[in-house]
């Protein structure tokens, strides 16, 4: 990269020069690789509110004006004409598939739907009524048990094969954690089905009758999955970085990916938000939640709300309502109560001064908790299907990383505020 300029640091008279990189879009950054070296400084930055930690040409997110692309085009094209599984060529090779390219990579997804059967079999090390994001986590992390011949991040060859794995078996992961908690059968992959078609058969089909999947929910299951894809460098994409920075190999990387959107802070909302809104109940009691989330003296936060990059709407959760909407018109069920208090909260919360001074708005985790539930699956189950659909991002994320010729382990520093040295103190003396 070609510094665009400079700017000068004065620390106790002594001026550094720094130099600044410009982006495609988006903030310029400082680049700060040799402060500490040359001034003895380090950055202070928890959260990493100011800190770009790497570059990439995968997603860009703007917070202002609430627009996402992924390799430059808009989500709401994509999520109009494009499906997932093309989706995640776009992202994993930079541009979209003629017919041939899209042919062959569904065939090499679809080539590694089922998992091995001695994994099926250590489900049952696991208690049914662990939640399937206990389950997802472990068996994801398990693949590295199982497919020695795809763990060398070294390999080029090993790297795709894990990837295409990765992306084709965690429906099945999922579907079968689902079956496992509710006491079914695990169904296999029915590689006759588009992606999302086919997850919705593992979950929701019986080995004693017939089921047919329905094109509308099925279209709406991809598109949910289109919009979850990858959003440049949250919480859980970081967490894969850093994982990967240390050369792990890509199936424990991806189950700290895992592990990190569990939390109800990031890819746990969807779930805490459809908690939040069987709580409220009825209309009348959304006033009283608006209180709670204003007090500051209250730890009541309105999931599915805020977020730390979009300040406007998140064009997700438009996307997300519109499907939320066409889901429950199709099940005839539009008159949902808990989306007439999705809604009602949704308005007062856009007029409450409160919100409007810190720029929340709802977020993709908003609409999609009611969307899911209306689709068959229980509020435990979101973050599994937000869980699918990031796999293709984080593998992005980790092979842009991986193929950085620049690459190297990421260690963070610190602002150290302990105790001085001091000497052991023998039992007798404490
Ligand atoms: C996802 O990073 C990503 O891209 C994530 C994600 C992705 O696709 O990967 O987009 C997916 O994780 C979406 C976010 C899902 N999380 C939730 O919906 C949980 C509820 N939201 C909040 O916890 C919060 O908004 C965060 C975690 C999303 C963002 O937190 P920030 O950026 O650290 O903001 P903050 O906590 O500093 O809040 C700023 C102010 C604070 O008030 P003051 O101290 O300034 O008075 O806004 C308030 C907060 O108290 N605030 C909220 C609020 N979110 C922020 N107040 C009430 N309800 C909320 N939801």
């Amino acid at each position: 990269m070609k510094p665009k300029g400079h700017c000068t640091l004065t620390i106790e008279g002594k001026s550094f020069e720094l130099p600044i990189y410009e982006g495609t879009e988006g903030p310029d950054v400082i680049d700060i690789t040799r402060l500490y070296r040359e001034t003895g400084y380090f950055t202070f930055d928890p959260g990493y509110l100011s800190t770009a930690s790497c570059h990439s040409t995968i997603t860009f997110i703007d917070g202002d004006k609430g627009r996402l692309e992924y390799r430059g085009y808009p989500i709401e094209q994509l999520a109009e004409k494009s499906d997932y599984l093309e989706t995640c060529y776009l992202l994993l090779e930079g541009e979209l598939p003629n017919q041939s390219q899209k042919d062959e990579f569904i065939e090499g997804i679809t080539h590694h739907t089922l998992i091995h059967e001695q994994m099926a079999k250590s489900y049952n090390g696991l208690q049914r009524d662990s939640h399937p994001m206990a389950v997802v986590v472990t068996m994801v992390a398990a693949l590295s048990a199982f497919y020695h011949d795809s763990t060398d991040i070294n390999d080029e060859a090993q790297r795709l094969l894990a990837s295409r794995r990765l992306i084709a078996k965690m429906p099945t992961i999922a579907a079968a954690a689902y079956k496992y908690s509710i006491g079914q059968p695990f169904v296999y992959p029915d590689n006759g089905l588009d992606y999302a078609s086919n997850f919705l058969h593992m979950c929701f089909s019986l080995p004693t009758e017939d089921y047919q999947v329905n094109e509308t929910l099925s279209k709406a299951l991809d598109r949910i999955f289109i919009l979850h894809a990858d959003h440049e460098q949250n919480a859980s994409t970081s967490t894969v970085r850093l994982a990967g920075s240390s050369e792990a190999n890509p199936f424990a990387c991806i189950s700290s990916g895992v592990t990190s959107l569990w939390g109800p802070a990031h890819g746990g909302a969807n779930e805490a938000c459809l908690n939040m809104l069987k709580e409220i109940g009825t209309v009348d009691r959304v006033p009283e939640f608006i209180k709670r989330a204003r007090d500051k003296d209250d730890p009541f936060r309105l999931m599915g709300f805020g977020h730390r990059v979009y300040k406007n709407y998140d064009p997700r959760a438009r996307i997300m309502q519109k499907t939320c909407h066409e889901v429950l018109e199709t099940l005839d069920i539009k008159d949902e109560p808990i989306l007439k208090v999705a809604l009602e909260l949704e308005r007062i919360a856009l007029q409450d001064d409160y919100f409007i001074e810190r720029k929340l708005y709802p977020n993709v985790d908003y609409y999609s908790g009611i969307t899911q539930n209306a689709l068959g699956f229980p509020s435990s189950m979101f973050t599994v299907l937000f869980a699918i659909a990031r796999t293709v991002g984080w593998i992005a994320q980790w092979k842009e990383m991986i193929e950085d010729p620049l690459q190297r382990i990421a260690r963070p520093r610190q602002l150290y505020l302990g105790h001085n040295t001091r000497d052991f103190i023998p039992m007798e003396e404490r």
